[in-house]
């Protein structure tokens, strides 16, 4: 009896023993589980107000709609999202990212639309060695000068879409052209590589005209284009600016003497806007409305159910963000913090874009396709690549 007793009670404490081991074994694995996969902190800066707010939120949307499709994970991890309006204002930058870099300690910092407000970020994004993924804002020297091995875009540069239409409206036939935009990076480095794709060609820009970032009062300029008679023009806006000149440049009953041509972010996102002001038009970009191609088909859908509104560029670029950093995710077997495996597999990826598939030059700028496209009713249809596998030149990136 009392061996038994021994015995039992021997035997139950080594059960015991054996359980607790078991226990601590599965806490400890459970522990390194949560180490490996704590949550990626994801810091959106993107414009919720102003003249790009719309922009803001295709990007978000379409970032969202990735992760959602991957069950709510990149690489393994849960994405955890912390959110800036950046107001599409450079004056603000500095400060606004540094709330997502020093208060919320983001893991990747995902932003912006606007070209000054990005020059901002890819410097905090250098000096704290942030990773940082442009979704849209094209200001060339961040994939230039400012290039780094922390340093991505899944969009453009302003140079790729404008030199493609300046190659295009000399093709198209056109002698003399004027310029206009708004006075900021974007619109600067856009109407200079038109120049660059028109001029080669032969062609000859006769004035540009600018004025302030969002101001959208463009009579004055609107009749200093009627009275210089010019072939065609060129122009730079994006969201409600664009929408506000291309009606009022329709207005002025412009569209018939001077053809009105642009990157697509002229039509991109506006065109139930615009409606009858832009018809016709001409414009040149990393994406069209109707690719129909089985890859753009299914994110159009998806998109549309989702969020109840139709897929543009900026979704497209969004969503190619997330795209970017679940491959580099997985290439680091989930671990944000192995930077250089991260890196490597962000630039190796082939990214199964909704505008076709692409890879980073070495400069981590998209190589693309730059599309001619023509609105018709509320689509921007694909005419024909304007420019096969485009890459920016890259001036200034020394990695
Ligand atoms: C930019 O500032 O770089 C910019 C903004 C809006 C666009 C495209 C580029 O649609």
């Amino acid at each position: 009896m009392h061996n038994r007793f021994t015995s039992a009670r021997f035997t139950s404490s080594a059960v015991t023993t054996a359980r607790l081991a078991i226990a601590a074994a599965a806490l400890a694995l459970v522990g390194h589980a949560q180490a490996q996969n704590a949550p990626i902190k994801v810091g959106l800066m993107l414009p919720a107000t102003g003249t790009f707010a719309n922009l803001g939120t295709m990007i978000e949307n379409g970032f969202k709609m990735y992760v959602a499709e991957q069950g709510g994970k990149l690489g393994g991890n849960e994405v955890q999202y912390f959110k800036v309006d950046d107001e599409s204002d450079p004056a603000k930058a500095a400060d606004n990212v540094n709330k997502l870099i020093k208060r919320d300690q983001v893991d990747v910092l995902v932003g912006t639309v606007h070209s000054g407000v990005a020059l901002a970020m890819a410097k905090a994004a250098k000096e704290s060695n942030t990773l940082l993924i442009v979704p849209n804002a094209g200001a060339d020297v961040v994939t230039g000068p400012m290039c780094g091995k922390n340093i991505f875009r899944s969009s453009f540069s302003n140079w790729q879409p404008a030199y493609a239409m300046g190659k295009v409206a000399a093709e198209r036939g056109h002698k003399k052209v004027m310029t206009i935009t708004w006075n900021y990076a974007a619109g600067n480095e856009s109407v200079k590589g038109f120049v660059e794709g028109f001029e080669a060609a032969g062609g000859k820009v006769s004035q540009q005209l600018n004025l302030p970032f969002p101001q959208v009062e463009f009579q004055a300029l609107l009749t200093q284009i009627a009275s210089q008679k010019p072939d065609a023009v060129y122009a730079f806006f994006a969201g409600g600016g664009a929408v506000k000149f291309v009606k009022d440049y329709a207005a002025a009953g412009l569209m018939k003497s001077a053809p009105l041509y642009g990157p697509g972010f002229l039509t991109d996102g506006t065109l139930e806007a615009q409606g009858e002001a832009a018809q016709g038009m001409y414009t040149t970009l990393h994406y069209a409305d109707n690719l129909n191609t089985p890859r753009d088909n299914a994110f159009r859908l998806a998109f549309a159910k989702a969020y109840k509104v139709n897929a543009d560029v900026y979704a497209v670029q969004g969503y190619d963000a997330a795209q970017m950093l679940g491959a580099g995710l997985k290439a680091a077997g989930g671990d944000i913090k192995n930077r250089d495996k991260l890196v490597a597999g962000m630039e190796t990826a082939v990214i199964d874009s909704p505008r076709g598939k692409f890879k980073l030059s070495p400069a981590h700028n998209p190589v693309q396709d730059i599309y001619l496209r023509q609105v018709k009713g509320n689509v921007n249809e694909v005419k024909g690549v304007a420019v096969k596998a485009l890459a920016d030149p890259a001036k200034g990136c020394k990695m």
